[in-house]
């Protein structure tokens, strides 16, 4: 068979660091063909455009994409300026990639290294779904000097299909076919089209499902207070985003935390082409260039893109076992309240490998 072709994003600040250790995870598994593409604020250096024709092109012929972050932390100060974020965002609305899957386990390595109690995130198993092209990050929006609006909109097709997918996890094995839709039904009309719309997916096609609707700032004080009561966590595009990062409290720190978005459910059986692989989060200034960062959410992104975009699931399933050895061995980075470096990451995991 051919070797699968894989686009690299480093991108900015971090990025580069973590996707370079994420890389070598991958070259020790299998036999990938790798191209690295300029994206974010490293491309608007070289080109003018967060994400280059060029870049855009070979995502959209690539087998699956593999991104660090994009950022610099700071606006801006012409509000015209391009921004590196578009380039993340134009790549995910160009490959229709809707479904973005955050999943979060808590791994008894870590217990002591979350701030919350080992009881709370013992066992914690769940998985945020998000729709990622709809909502307030692309809706209508304009700004004067002195107004500025952004508009959510959400249409009954792309709630469907994004409930579809958070069902079809919740039915997997090993998952406990329940669905806690996140909303804010009291207050928005997206909302209450987003219930009425799980509520009558679910009921219709897959009502083995137990759906319960939370509103999302109940989800927020539960995901932190009763963690372990959540398996799958369907939520819009903003809500998403914000419940997600404050899931490394669960884990013990954001810098573990992987993604894929897909262009719809994963396959069980084999790849679905041009996913987007990328940890959760940013480009993190504050330690960018120190060697610091942990590469270990970007590693298990691998892990997430060879089980569901290339259709490996036992090379990931030795990504993620590597991963938990090292960590069960003592490997700690700063975030983790250690000092090993991305390149002692690095090594422990493919010496566990
Ligand atoms: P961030 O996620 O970059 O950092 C938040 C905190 O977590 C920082 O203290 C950082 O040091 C720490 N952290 C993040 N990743 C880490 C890692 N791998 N190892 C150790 N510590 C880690 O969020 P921010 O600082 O709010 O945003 C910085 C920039 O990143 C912004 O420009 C933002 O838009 C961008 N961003 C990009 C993406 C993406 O490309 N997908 C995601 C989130 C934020
Ligand atoms: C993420 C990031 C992005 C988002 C930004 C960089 C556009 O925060 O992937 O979580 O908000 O989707
Ligand atoms: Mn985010």
């Amino acid at each position: 068979a051919a070797r699968p072709r894989i686009v690299a994003l480093p991108g900015d600040g971090i990025g580069p660091e973590v996707v370079a250790s994420a890389l070598q995870v991958l070259h020790a598994v299998g036999d990938f063909a790798v191209v690295e593409h300029p994206v974010g604020a490293a491309a608007i250096d070289r080109t003018g455009q967060p994400l280059p024709p060029d870049t855009l092109a070979a995502c959209a012929a690539a087998d699956a994409v593999l991104l660090g972050a994009v950022g610099t932390g700071h606006q801006p100060a012409d509000p015209e300026a391009p921004r590196p974020e578009q380039g993340v965002l134009e790549l995910r609305a160009a490959l229709g990639l809707y479904a973005n899957l955050r999943p979060v386990r808590a791994l008894p390595a870590l217990a002591a290294a979350s701030p919350l109690k080992p009881e709370r995130t013992k066992g914690v198993d769940l998985i945020v779904v998000r729709e990622l092209t709809g909502g307030l990050y692309f809706g209508r929006r304009a700004r004067t000097a002195d107004d500025a609006y952004d508009t959510c909109t959400y249409t009954v097709t792309e709630i469907e299909r994004v409930t579809r997918v958070a069902c079809e996890l919740a039915s997997r094995t090993g998952r406990r076919a329940r669905v806690t839709s996140v909303d804010k039904a009291n207050v928005l009309d997206t909302s209450r089209l987003w219930r009425e719309t799980v509520t009558r997916v679910v009921a219709r096609e897959y009502p083995h499902v137990a759906l319960d609707h939370l509103l999302v700032d109940t989800a927020a004080m539960r995901l932190v207070t009763d963690p372990a009561s959540f398996d799958v966590v369907l939520t819009e595009n903003m809500f998403g985003d914000i419940l997600s990062d404050e899931t490394a409290a669960i884990t013990g720190s954001l810098g573990l935390l992987p993604s894929a978005s897909l262009p719809g459910a994963p396959d069980p059986d084999g790849g679905i082409r041009g996913g987007l692989f990328e940890p959760v989060h940013g480009s993190a200034p504050d330690i960018a260039g120190r060697g610091q960062a942990s590469p270990l959410g970007t590693v298990l992104s691998v892990a997430l893109m060879l089980r569901h975009g290339l259709g490996r699931p036992a090379a990931a399933d030795a990504v993620e076992a590597a991963v938990e050895r090292a960590l069960d061995a003592g490997l700690r980075t700063p975030d983790l309240g250690g000092s090993a470096t991305t390149d002692d990451t690095t090594r422990a995991v493919l010496a566990a490998l």
